[in-house]
Parts: structure tokens; sequence; C-alpha cells
């Protein structure tokens, strides 16, 4: 293949990461001409077989996964333009042959599909190879501890510029979570509001029916804290509370102020831990296990425009429903009738909802709270339509759109706060309480 645009490089193409989301968005882009015969695939793995044997395995995954149906002709352009290529990714001097062998690209996009421990070896391998415009994509868990992921950066930083490191955090790709810097500049009876005046409360609620699953090696050492809370939903707050949302140049440094700016007070009312009946009966879980499935953390913005206001952040597993959604209360008016909520859908239901008081039929003295509903996602065609939040982050990548990325410095803010939370909680011996399917929220 001659002339080739961009390049992916996938890493790790035979685990759960590519099977399920990663190829899935692939095969979208596609459909959609986001990729087309001058862009090509090269997925690396260990195992033995050829580029159609990997093809078939991801077929499946196609339907399973993926938001456009299999068809066959749209499967056989991946087809063509996708590469199984064997690797042992600790030897130097295959990366160097298989790179000139493949010949030069404009741009090269290598999405680390891996545990954390192989991400230095990789890069250092891929930043030995003489590839031209070279692109690194890792995604959390960066590391166990702080400490892991400052010296991952560092050693990163020796082979390649800090904008070419993209830290990816999904749900910035989720597009209700984009929609929200939509919904806040574009509709001035929201965006005035939009401060400590007229909020008295924001909620973010991310309440999963998925339990640990097969990942229990990964999350009992990692918890609801650093699985959701330090990084997704975080990000998410930052969207919520960054002063202008009009400016995408600048959302990072925005980001940045609001995570830099994050304060809790005391423990006891900032901090609730919890986790599920059955979570120490699961395979590979430590049956004295006290890492937490559930938590609620209450915290708060030094700045002037959110002084005082309480943004309460709570997630769990193995949950009756599944709901990811953020609630902005606005305070009662003057006659003491319960203030309006905006409630942003952001899943598995899309949308928005306003809770407004009116007169209740003929009574002049009393009122009734309605709900004025947009459900995005209840319209098929706009469901079909709705990029998944992989094919977002690639496509941000391709173009080179940095602000859609978390950065180093953002993941370090918000692991010390976490971290330091955490560990005042445990020092308070504040109690892990246990669940059966609903999480308390501060
Ligand atoms: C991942 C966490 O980062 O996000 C999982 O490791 C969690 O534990 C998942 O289930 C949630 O993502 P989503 O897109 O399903 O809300």
């Amino acid at each position: 293949m001659t002339g080739i645009n961009n390049r992916y490089l996938v890493f790790g193409s035979t685990g759960d990461l590519s099977k399920r989301k990663l190829f899935p968005a692939f095969y979208n882009m596609l459909i959609n001409n986001n990729l087309n015969n001058s862009d090509q695939i090269i997925a690396f793995g260990r195992k033995q077989m050829t580029t159609d044997e990997f093809l078939d395995n991801i077929k499946e995954n196609i339907n399973a996964f993926s938001r456009y149906h299999y068809n066959e002709k749209d499967f056989e352009n991946l087809r063509s333009i996708t590469k199984y290529i064997i690797l042992d990714i600790d030897d130097r001097n295959q990366y160097i042959d298989i790179f000139k062998q493949l010949g030069p690209a404009k741009q090269s996009i290598a999405y680390l599909a891996m545990a954390p421990s192989f991400f230095y070896q990789i890069a250092c391998n891929l930043a030995n190879s003489n590839i031209s415009n070279l692109n690194i994509v890792i995604e959390k868990p960066f590391g166990d501890t702080l400490d892991d992921i400052n010296m991952l950066h560092l050693m990163l930083l020796e082979h390649y510029l800090e904008d070419n490191i993209y830290y990816i955090d999904h749900y910035l790709g989720k597009e209700m979570v984009r929609n929200i810097l939509t919904i806040r500049c574009a509709n001035s009876i929201f965006e005035n509001l939009w401060n400590k005046q007229f909020i008295e409360k924001i909620e973010i609620n991310a309440l999963e029916k998925v339990a640990v699953e097969n990942r229990a090696s990964y999350y009992d050492k990692t918890g609801a804290l650093k699985d959701m809370v330090q990084n997704h939903l975080l990000q998410l707050l930052t969207i919520i509370a960054l002063n202008d949302p009009s400016d995408k140049t600048t959302l990072k440094s925005q980001q940045r102020t609001i995570l830099q700016s994050l304060y809790y007070k005391d423990i006891k009312d900032s901090m609730l831990l919890g986790q599920y009946k059955e979570y120490r009966n699961e395979p590979m879980v430590n049956p004295l296990s006290k890492t937490e499935t559930a938590a609620s953390v209450k915290l708060y913005i030094d700045l002037p425009q959110w002084e005082n206001i309480p943004f309460v952040v709570s997630t769990g597993k193995n949950l009756s429903e599944q709901k990811t959604e953020v609630k902005i209360y606005f305070k009662p008016s003057l006659n003491h009738l319960p203030g309006n909520v905006l409630t942003i859908n952001i899943q598995p239901t899309e949308g928005l909802n306003l809770s407004v008081n009116v007169k209740k039929i003929n009574n002049e003295d009393n009122t009734n709270i309605v709900n004025l509903e947009f459900c995005q996602s209840c319209n098929l065609e706009n469901k079909i339509n709705t990029p998944e939040s992989y094919e977002w982050m690639l496509e941000a990548i391709k173009n080179n759109e940095h602000y859609w990325f978390s950065e180093h410095e953002q993941i370090k803010t918000s692991w010390l706060l976490i971290e330091k939370m955490f560990l005042e909680y445990q020092k308070e011996q504040l109690d892990l309480y246990f669940y059966d399917d609903q999480i308390r929220i501060l």
C-alpha cells in the first residue's frame, strides 16, 4: 500500500479493549468515511495467526459492540486496510524491520491497549524505529501509584513531546458530555444562571449494573475512587464547572484550574465508601477485601463563582440500574416553591429534563412540578447516528485536537486529592458500608 495518511498501530489487538471498543469504532469510522483506503490499521499481537484469522475474531464483535450492524461490504473494506503482525514487544530490532517494510505514513497513531507495565517498553521501541509524526495513546490505569504515573510520564518525555502523548479519558468522548458545553453556551437561560447565585448543588451520579466481572485482579487493588472518581467523574465535573464552555482551545487549562481549586471540608461529611455484599465472594477477590465498590464524595471549588456550592460525585457497581447523569439543583425562588432541577442524562438514556413549577388545574393556590423532557436516544435514528466515545477520541487524535484529552498535570492533581481524602477516611476509621443494589449518596 502506498501513500498512507493515518496509520493506526494497535498494541494488544486481541485484548478486551480492542475487541469491544477499538475495532467496532474503526468499523463505524469506515462506514462514516472517517477512515478510508488511504489509512491503515496494523494490529500487533503475540498470537500466531493470519490477518484473516484475526479479522474473523473481530467480525463476531462487530455485531455485539458496534452501533452499525455487520455487513459484508463494509467488513471487506475494513479487511482491505487491516494487517495483523506478530510481534515480540520487547524485541527492538523487530520493530525496526517491521516499520522499514511498512514504509512511511503521514501520521502514525500508536494505541497501547495493554497493561501499563508494557507502556514504556513499547513507547521506547517505537521511538527508536524512525517513525515520523508518531503519536502515542494510553489509557488508565497509568500505574498503581502516583509515583508510577509520574515516572511513566517522565520516561515518555524522554522520547516524545507532550503534544504527541494522548492520555485518553473516554468520558470526554461521550456524546452528552460534549453536549454539556453546547447546552451551556447556547442557552442564555442556563449559562447566565450557571453560578453560585442561582445554583445550590450539583450532583454527578454514575450508577452501574455491572459488577467487577473478570477484572478482580485489577479492581481489587484499585477500587471505585481510582477506577471512576479520580478520572472520569472529575473530568465530568470540570466540564460542568469550567468558566468558558465556548472556548475549546482553552478547555485543558480551564479544566486544570477547576481541578486545582477542588477542596473538601470535614472528611466525615465528604466521603462515603461502600462495598456490594457479594463482592468478597467474587473470584480473585481477597475474602477480607476492604476495597470500595461504591463511593460518594462531596467537593467544593475554591473559585468566586462556585463559593460554597457542593459538587457531590457518586458511583457504584452491581446496582439495580445503570444511569449516568448530572443534576443541577437551582435555588428555590422567593416564594419557596421547589427549585428547578436540570438533569443531563448521559447514558444509557441521552437527553435533558428540566423540572418546573406550574399551577394546578382549576386551583389558584397550588402548584405541580412538571418535567420538560428531551430524549435524544429515544429516537432510533439518533441512537444509530451517535458516535461511540472511541470514535470521537480516535477522530480527535487524527485531527490533533488535544483539548479532548486529559494530561499528566490533571491526572496528578486529581490523584493527589482523591488519595488524600482516602487516607484521611482510613485514618479516621470511617466505615465501609455494605449494600444490596442501592448506594448511599452524600
Ligand atoms: C472504566 C472502568 O474506565 O469505565 C470500569 O474501569 C467502568 O470499571 C467503565 O465500568 C465505565 O465506562 P462506561 O463508558 O461504561 O460508563
